[in-house]
This record gives structure tokens, C-alpha cells and sequence, in this order.
């Protein structure tokens, strides 16, 4: 038995959507739980499969976790394990950040190599080199790496490649807890980074230019606890706004820094939709007749790469030719195939696609193939005329909490169906 998103689709989105907290800002703050014995609390925690998997890591670690809904009080009084599975970084790739806030706090880590994914080679030889820059002793063997650094780290002078968001976070969190000052040139400026370096602030850590290309961290010998509050989800925002315009409809999405989509605000009204934003919210109105759109996408405020397969969803009903250029993730046009199977007509040549607008999108059978490609395919699926079944919605839970109540309350029809050998039945989501 299989589970299945079915979506009926035609009916323009109208209404209010209240986003969750940011996965991708939950993760880190949650894995800098590591850097303090003292209690952190969470609240605004989005209620999705990676956050349970990123818990079930940290209590490998030792983390006493209380859960209520929204919230998360973590704290590891003793660091009991320094090693993250390959079952666990397979899950989550982003297990693979604990490498230095363990190393920071117990000299020492053994964690899986994440190797390559459905959207990329995603190699991770920048956090790598940050940490052996630091002092640790790195062996990779058998896809694991093993770190020590038994007398500690020191501080660096750290110059990263290209922005990497995540040897960002691995290197504030190393370094926080690493006694003198660490900078970062070239570092990530998303808005997960600045809540990564406020929360490190408030466990009494001291951390400069979260935001900019340029970070300095002042490391300290212990940090306490805190409470903090997770930002906003802008992915899941722009997902909805996509949503709207996609069935010529009209959405606020409210909970989050319009400041955050960065970019993103721009391409929505370059589409020709009508665009407000508020202190915490943006929404959006169709004007009608979507336009066609050049664009690419690029590290923050550039527009988000994990925007760009919802948009292609919303582009490909466009009057024109639209083109996208990706230029973080080498594979991460897989979305692309599933769009033609509803009608899409999309050529992609390496890292350009050619979205050539048609007038309706046709439900059809789909499969999900990474979290952001599922919300490519429940956009299409709102937009288009009829059913559209969406396979292995397993990667909607990681990434998008209450997501059929979510679309439900702005007038779609969706719902998660059991599909066994010979029929469908309702499994009452
Ligand atoms: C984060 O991944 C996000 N994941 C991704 O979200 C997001 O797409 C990505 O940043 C870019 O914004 C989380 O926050 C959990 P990177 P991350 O390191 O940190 C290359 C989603 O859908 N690179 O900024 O892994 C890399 O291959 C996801 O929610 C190296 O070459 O991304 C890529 O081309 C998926 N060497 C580019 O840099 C390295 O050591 C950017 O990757 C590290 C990265």
C-alpha cells in the first residue's frame, strides 16, 4: 500500500494562509542545542518529518527533548555520542552540520558523507576544509568522516568559494564555542543564517555581520540557553503565492519578513500580478493574464533555489516563453519531465529550462522527486483541469506542515489517499 496526494483541481485560491516556522531555519538553530548543556526553547516549530528526524539525531547525542506542538525545549546536560549515522545523514543531509558543534563541544565527530542527491552532486569539501582550518584532524574513510581536535579548535580566517549556507552554519556554530575570533569572507547571506547567529547571540555568544558576505564570530568557552522563536517560512510563503497566481486567484501569506523572499517579490510582479507586502505578510492578486519571465536563480537576495520549481509549475500558464537558469543545483529540474505528463511544455538543456505557457495544465498521475518538485506538482495540480495524483508524498511531509489543510482552507480539493493493489481508498487526512 501507497500513500498518494489526490488534488482536484480548477478552483481559483482565495484567502489567508498562515505559514509554519522555516525548516531550514529550525534545522541549524536546533542542531546548535549541541553547543550548550543549559536548555534552549523553541517555539514556532513547524511540525514536519525533518524536524522528528533531527530530534531522534540530537537524543543520539544525549538531547533531553520536550515537545509540545510548536514547541521544542532541548538541552544536552552531556554529550553521550559524537557520531551521526549514515542512516540518519542519508535522511537528512543536513546531519551533516553537527560535524562541528561536536567538535566544538567534545573534540571530536565520526558522520556519514551525504553523498550526491536527486538534485546534485551536493558536495560538502567547503565545510571540510573550514573545519581543517580550524585544527581538526579530518579522515575520510569508507564514506565517513572522522574529526578530533583533542586540545580544541582555534580561530581562522575562513574564505569560503561560493556561499555555501550550509559550511556557513557549520563554521558559526565551530566557531562560536572556539575561544577567539573566526571570520568568514564569502559567507551565505539568507535569512537562516542571521537567525542562526541571533540565536547564538542570545545563548550569550557574539556574532557579527550575520547577513552580509562577511561574518565574525567571537568565540566564547560556554554558552547558555535561550529562548528564541523560529522565523517565518519563505519557502513555503512563495509556494502559496505561486499557488495563487497560478489559479488566477488571490493569497495573503502571512507570518513571515517579506524582506526574506528577497528577489522573489520582483519575478512575482514582473509576472504581472498584483504584489503587497506588510510587516508580516505579502500577498498577491491576479491581474488576469500571467506573463512569461526570464529569470535565474542565485544565492540570497537572489531569487531562491527552492523557488524555482514551484514557479516553473506557475510559469508554465504564462502567455509566452518563459526561461529559468539554475544556477545552485545542477540536477534540480526533475520536476520538469512530471509537468509535461499535465500538459506542460518545458525543454530543459543542462542547466536552462524553456517554459513554453500553455493555456491549461490536465490532472495526471505525477511522482514527487524531492520536497520543492512535490510543491511544483500540488501547484499544477490546484491549476489544473481535473484529478492529478501525486506519488511519494513523503517528501511534502518534510518540507510543507498541514499542507492539504492548508490548500484546503483556500478553497482547493486535496487529500492523501491509500492507493493498495486494486482500488483507492480514503486514509482520512
Ligand atoms: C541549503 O542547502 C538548504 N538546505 C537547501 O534547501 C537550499 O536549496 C540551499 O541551502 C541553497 O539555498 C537546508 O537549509 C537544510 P549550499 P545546503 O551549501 O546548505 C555547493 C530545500 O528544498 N557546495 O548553500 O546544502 C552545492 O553543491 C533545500 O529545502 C559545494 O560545492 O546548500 C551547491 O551547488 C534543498 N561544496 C551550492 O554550493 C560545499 O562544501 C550551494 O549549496 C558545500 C556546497
Amino acid at each position: 500500500m501507497s500513500e498518494f496526494i489526490e488534488v482536484i483541481g480548477g478552483s481559483p485560491l482565495s484567502g489567508t494562509v498562515t505559514v509554519g516556522g522555516a525548516k531550514n531555519g529550525a534545522l541549524p538553530m536546533l542542531m546548535a542545542s549541541i553547543l550548550t548543556a543549559e536548555q534552549i526553547q523553541y517555539d514556532n516549530v513547524p511540525n514536519l518529518e525533518d524536524i522528528n528526524l533531527t530530534v531522534h539525531l540530537l537524543e543520539q547525542f544525549g538531547a533531553r527533548v520536550e515537545y509540545v506542538p510548536g514547541t521544542l525545549k532541548v538541552s544536552v546536560p552531556e554529550l553521550v555520542a559524537t557520531e551521526a549515522s549514515y542512516s540518519l545523514v542519508k535522511a537528512l543531509r543536513a546531519s551533516f552540520w553537527v560535524l562541528g558543534p561536536l567538535l566544538a563541544r567534545g573534540g571530536a565527530a565520526r558522520v556519514a558523507l551525504p553523498g550526491g542527491d536527486i538534485i546534485g552532486a551536493r558536495p560538502v569539501d567547503m565545510h571540510v576544509a573550514a573545519l581543517s582550518q580550524m585544527g581538526a584532524d579530518i579522515k575520510v574513510k569508507h564514506g565517513v568522516v572522522y574529526a578530533t581536535a583533542p586540545d580544541g579548535l582555534r580561530p581562522a580566517r575562513i574564505q569560503l568559494r561560493s556561499p555555501s549556507v550550509g559550511a556557513t552554519h557549520q563554521v558559526i556554530m565551530a566557531a562560536a564555542l572556539t575561544r577567539g575570533i573566526t571570520t568568514i569572507e564569502g559567507a551565505a547571506r539568507e535569512p537562516e543564517v542571521v537567525a542562526l547567529a541571533d540565536l547564538i547571540n542570545s545563548m550569550g555568544g557574539h556574532v557579527e555581520g550575520a547577513g552580509t558576505s562577511s561574518i565574525t564570530i567571537f568565540g566564547k568557552e560556554s554558552l547558555g540557553g535561550a529562548h528564541v522563536r523560529v522565523l517565518g517560512d519563505r519557502i513555503e510563503a512563495g509556494t502559496y503565492l505561486l499557488a495563487a497566481a497560478a489559479t488566477r486567484g488571490s493569497v495573503k501569506a502571512q507570518g513571515i519578513n517579506p524582506a526574506h523572499l528577497g528577489g522573489f517579490l520582483d519575478v512575482l510582479a514582473d509576472m504581472g500580478l498584483s504584489v503587497e507586502c506588510g510587516d508580516d505578510y505579502v500577498s498577491v492578486a491576479s491581474r488576469g493574464t500571467l506573463k512569461a519571465v526570464s529569470v535565474s536563480t542565485a544565492p540570497f537576495p537572489g531569487l531562491a533555489t527552492d523557488l524555482q520549481a514551484p514557479l516553473m509549475a506557475t510559469l508554465s500558464l504564462a502567455e509566452g516563453t518563459s526561461r529559468i537558469e539554475e544556477n545552485i543545483f545542477e540536477g534540480r529540474f526533475g520536476h520538469a519531465s512530471e509537468l509535461c505528463r499535465m500538459g506542460a511544455k518545458i525543454e530543459v538543456s543542462e542547466r536552462t529550462a524553456i517554459i513554453h505557457g500553455v493555456e491549461r495544465l490536465t490532472g495526471a498521475p505525477v511522482e514527487a522527486f524531492d520536497i520543492r518538485a512535490a510543491a511544483a506538482l500540488v501547484i499544477g495540480g490546484v491549476a489544473a483541469e481535473g484529478v492529478t495524483h501525486i506519488f511519494e508524498p513523503q517528501h511534502i511531509r518534510r518540507g510543507y506542515e498541514y499542507l492539504e489543510a492548508k490548500f484546503s482552507k483556500l478553497g482547493a480539493h486535496l487529500c492523501c489517499r491509500v492507493a493498495d493493489a486494486e482500488d483507492f481508498s480514503f486514509a482520512g487526512c
